[in-house]
């Protein structure tokens, strides 16, 4: 199969930005002999997944370019700040963070202030940073990622004061072949497409992210089998929509086929993914995920609300009915897979009785984990027009009955652990001396364990012998 991506960025171009890569190193090479250390740079991530992929790419790209990693603000020469828009919450706390690097701006006005990601792509952000933070050297959007080292080349070696591109084609570009640093541990992500068509009234990520763009098999099986040899063990792929993975690509594959295909690659590791879509999830996903043992058997499966008028008024194209067979299905494959989902609380003019179908929703399917969300209105998407009736104070109440619902479902889910004997991925060390090493189970559940033989990055078996609501805990 030919590379058939369409909005492919060529291989020349990502030569250019490795060019740009090449020169920044050496400038840094003389700041080093200059001051006695190498520059350091700074990042920090909000909001999903994706994101976090994305930042593993300039933390990457920062590394060839010479700069050491710091996690202080006050010490760092390049800070970088990866933006979300999804909820108004997470757009205050980066713009609060912004804000409160004036006085460090002031005192060292050679550094570089950067924003990117989702927050940044939005029409109206570019004017508001310009004349409300003025400390702000750089400013990318989610298109431009790949473009960050000539942008960086213009701020740092040519020393330009604002360097701001949020341009890009909107369809957005795919570039292969740049660096990246991931997290050290034994997780991983690998984003097998870009982008989402679907337009949920409530969604500003169809327009700050762009039209689906799917990566090529072949790119995303070469950096899986790369990540396998790296020796990492559990590899979440990430789309906003996985589920329509391919029909951009002009060829015949979906993502059952693409599961399949990375299913056969050899070595010891898990597959998971996120996030699906009711809409898009199909039988056939649900028998690949059977089939296919390297698959962990974990679906986050958002139904956003359990009725059906609002639904409808979110535009999520499926009934609580469709959702419920899906459910029905995927459990009748896979007795033992692990539920999640998201909710929102308060959509415009959510009724008492629309509330109750999502509150009767959770209890009867009984959600393993969930993530639970109030309304936040977004400005330029279809939602944030529609009139709404129902109080803040309404919508609160909701929203913490709706905790407590959650809470009552996933309690008895993780009692039901007590005694059993699973194989788990340990990741890292717990701040529980008795249980002193974090692991997740096959579903993604989060397990402290101990034990003689538990070693970072390895599977190990052990047996449950206590449960909490957020963690289980367990020893060999
Ligand atoms: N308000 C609240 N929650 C939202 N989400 C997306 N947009 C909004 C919004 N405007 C939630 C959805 C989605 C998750 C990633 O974030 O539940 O599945
Ligand atoms: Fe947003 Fe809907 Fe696309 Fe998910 S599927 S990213 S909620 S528009």
């Amino acid at each position: 199969m030919s590379k058939t991506v369409p909005t492919a960025v060529s291989e020349q171009e990502v030569q250019q930005q490795l060019a740009y890569i090449d020169r920044i190193a050496a400038y840094n090479r003389d700041f080093e002999q200059q001051n006695g250390r190498k520059p350091k740079a700074y990042t920090q991530t909000f909001g999903c997944q994706q994101n976090e992929a994305d930042t593993e790419r300039i933390v990457g790209m920062l590394h060839e370019m010479g700069y050491e990693k710091t996690e202080q603000t006050e010490n760092a020469d390049v800070l970088i700040y990866n933006t979300c828009a999804v909820r108004e919450h997470a757009e205050s706390r980066a713009l609060g963070n912004i804000g409160a690097l004036s006085h460090l701006k002031k005192e060292r006005p050679e550094i570089t202030i950067g924003l990117c990601g989702c927050m940044v792509q939005q029409e109206h952000i570019p004017e508001k940073i310009r004349k409300s933070y003025p400390q702000v050297n750089l400013l990318f959007g989610t298109h431009m990622l790949w473009k960050f080292p000539e942008l960086m080349y213009r701020r740092v070696v040519k020393n330009e004061k604002k360097v701001f591109d949020i341009s890009g084609d909107a369809k957005g570009a795919i570039a292969e072949g740049l660096p990246v640093e991931r997290n050290k541990g034994a997780r991983a992500w690998l984003s097998i497409m870009y982008g989402c068509n679907n337009f949920c009234t409530y969604c500003i990520v169809p327009y700050v992210r762009g039209r689906e763009r799917s990566r090529s098999p072949e790119d995303i099986e070469n950096e899986l089998r790369e990540l396998v040899k790296q020796g990492y063990k559990d590899i979440t792929l990430l789309g906003q929509n996985v589920n329509s993975y391919g029909k951009d690509l002009g060829i015949e594959i979906d993502f059952s086929d693409l599961l399949r295909r990375l299913n056969d690659v050899e070595g010891d590791f898990q597959l998971r993914f996120m996030t699906s879509h009711p809409k898009d999830a199909s039988r056939k996903l649900f028998d690949t995920m059977a089939e296919c043992d390297k698959i962990a058997k974990q679906l986050h499966l958002p139904f956003q609300s359990g009725s059906d008028a609002v639904l409808k008024r979110m535009n999520r194209g499926y009934t609580a009915e469709h959702y419920r067979e899906l459910i029905a299905y995927a459990r009748s494959k896979m007795p033992e897979i692990t539920l999640s989902s998201d909710i929102i609380v308060g959509f415009p003019d959510e009724s008492e009785e629309d509330f109750e179908k999502t509150l009767e929703l959770v209890k009867e399917i009984g959600f393993d984990v969930l993530y639970t969300f109030l309304y936040s209105k977004r400005s330029g998407t279809p939602a944030a027009e529609y009139p709404d009736s129902t109080t803040k104070e309404q919508k609160q109440k909701r929203f913490e009955r709706l905790l407590k619902a959650q809470d009552e479902c996933v309690l008895p889910k993780q009692n039901a652990y007590m005694g059993k004997t699973l194989r788990v991925l340990v990741d890292g060390n717990s701040k529980d001396s008795e249980y002193p090493y974090t692991a997740r189970t096959e579903g993604g559940l989060l397990v402290c364990c101990n034990g003689d033989n538990i070693k970072i990055g390895e599977f190990a078996t052990v047996t449950i012998d206590k449960t909490s609501l957020r963690c289980l805990f367990a020893r060999q």
